[in-house]
């Protein structure tokens, strides 16, 4: 889920310490010489208890540890764990489920949810997770799971985001500091865990996730390197997964027209005289993107970009009354409450029953009323232009080290659309570039049925799902989890 749109620093002032911040390079790591002697891995999650957690460290990662514990939750065909990596005062949440078909050697994803702010339990307990929430006391065995095939994680992050905290009030407002965290506790479980050693990796997120999960990766495979060079064995890692991606802001904004006036698919939202405004707007607002925001940043620049395309080419679509992520119906409820979903509402009170918290272990500083999205990190995000970053950049250079990429979208979202994604995915600068654009749109299908069109070559595969928005696993979980178990056994799709 995206909170907000690409562009809702408007209203922000532009802050230059945020935007240093933003740009300066990452203090290298000093990482000292692995020593065998200090550090003996738990080697086996079955020994874990189910009532407290156990504490894993390693001397790598001097400030970084991990707690975990057994549980029941949600699937009892498979085993599940819960726990929490804590980095110093910094405390992240995830749940971990095995696969429901061979554990031992299916592949891993990681999971986290978009926002910036939004807890990956909107997916675990909205689309693809072993289970959903049906009312506020009960869950249901979801079929459809990603873990059919795969172990998987849901981490809430970065701090404040769902069960996850920071004792002193600390904040991460940049993706490049939350990949940090999230590379350091990939490699702590790997260590551990041993019997994951080597298992090929995928790191997944949607909407905003089209930012985090490019970085996140690179942050990964660069660690590799100090991994090597500390006797450790590098994370296999093997694929990104992004769903409803929003990862350039240019491409991105200039298609909220294409969404909201042409059949694309649904038929045109607004009326002909705003339409014609907004396309008068969408080539002046691409050229004052590429310039301030994409062929360099510049803040002031950038920053009146977005005042100037959120004015035009989005605020009409805001006030058309559908739902951003589905522009098939009206929005059901208000967004900025319940996202025009009425079931956030219920998962959000699920989460908030002493008993669900007993039974995750979350921790006793954890706020009581359990928040899906947390408003204050989404606008840390937007006062450092985290959002503004032309994010295709990581993106191709993980295409040229072969790493695999899937982009799907459900054809009927507005805030982080297909169109959109398109037009990023054939700009994209690489190696491959000529050979993927070349490769018609073609159908795909499920049990004989088109779900909807793909556009693959070499590494890299485009996909859109049919009848879905912004969550297509919510809304076609089928052709979804088809989707995932195709892209994970290297099939075509
Ligand atoms: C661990 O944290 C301390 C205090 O914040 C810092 O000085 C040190 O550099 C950190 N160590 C590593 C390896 O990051
Ligand atoms: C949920 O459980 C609580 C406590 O047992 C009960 O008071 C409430 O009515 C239940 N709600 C639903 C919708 O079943
Ligand atoms: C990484 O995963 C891939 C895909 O499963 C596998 O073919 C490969 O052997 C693995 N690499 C290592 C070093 O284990």
């Amino acid at each position: 889920m995206l909170l907000t749109s690409c562009l809702a620093a408007l209203a922000l002032a532009v802050s230059a310490s945020a935007t240093q911040q933003f740009f300066s390079a990452q203090s290298p790591a000093n990482f000292q010489s692995y020593d065998a002697g200090l550090f003996t891995p738990l080697e086996d999650l079955s020994l874990l208890s189910k009532t407290d957690f156990t504490t894993l460290s390693h001397p790598l990662f001097p400030n970084y540890s991990v707690r975990i514990k057994k549980s029941d939750f949600c699937d009892e065909t498979v085993a599940s764990y819960t726990g929490y990596i804590d980095i110093q005062a910094r405390h992240f949440f995830f749940y971990f489920f095995e696969s429901r078909n061979d554990p031992a050697t299916d592949d891993i994803i990681y999971w986290t949810a978009g926002g910036p702010g939004c807890s990956s339990s909107l997916e675990l307990f909205m689309e693809f997770g072993p289970c959903r929430v049906t009312d506020v006391n009960t869950t249901t065995f979801n079929p459809y799971s990603w873990n059919e095939r795969a172990n998987i994680f849901f981490v809430d992050q970065p701090v404040n985001v769902g069960f996850s905290y920071a004792e002193f009030g600390e904040v991460v407002s940049t993706t490049t500091e939350a990949a940090k965290d999230m590379a350091a506790f990939t490699a702590i479980f790997f260590e551990h865990f041993s019997q994951f050693k080597g298992r090929a990796f995928h790191v997944g997120g949607a909407s905003y996730g089209g930012r985090y999960i490019p970085v996140f990766a690179s942050e990964v495979y660069d660690q590799n390197a100090r991994l090597i060079e500390a006797g450790l064995t590098p994370i296999n890692l093997t694929s990104i997964l992004i769903g409803n991606g929003c990862t350039d802001p240019a491409t991105m904004t200039a298609s909220y027209y294409d969404m909201a006036c042409r059949p694309m698919p649904v038929d045109p939202i607004l009326d002909i005289s705003t339409c014609v405004r907004m396309k008068q707007a969408v080539g002046r607002c691409e050229k004052m993107m590429k310039e301030s925001c994409v062929d360099k940043f510049e803040a002031i620049g950038c920053q009146a970009a977005s005042v100037f395309c959120g004015a035009e080419i989005e605020a009409p679509f805001d006030a058309s009354g559908y739902n951003p992520y589905d522009i098939s119906k009206p929005c059901d409820g208000v967004v900025s409450d319940n996202l025009c979903y009425p079931l956030s509402k219920t998962i959000e009170k699920y989460l908030s029953r002493p008993v669900t918290r007993a039974s995750l272990g979350v921790d006793a500083v954890v706020p009581e009323e359990f928040q899906v999205c947390n408003n204050d990190v989404n606008s840390a995000f937007h006062v450092s232009h985290d959002h503004m970053f032309p994010t295709q950049f990581y993106i191709a250079a993980l295409l040229e080290r072969g790493i695999r990429t899937l982009l799907y979208i459900g054809v009927n979202d507005w805030i982080c659309n297909w169109v959109g994604n398109d037009r990023m995915v054939q700009g994209m600068e690489w190696t491959g570039q000529q050979a993927f654009v070349d490769q018609p749109l073609r159908e795909w299908s499920v049990d004989g049925q088109v779900a909807g069109l793909t556009r693959s070559a070499g590494p890299l595969t485009f996909l859109t799902l049919d009848n879905a928005g912004h969550m297509p696993a919510y809304d076609t979980p089928k052709a979804a989890q088809v989707m995932l178990q195709r892209w994970l056994a290297g099939e075509e799709m």
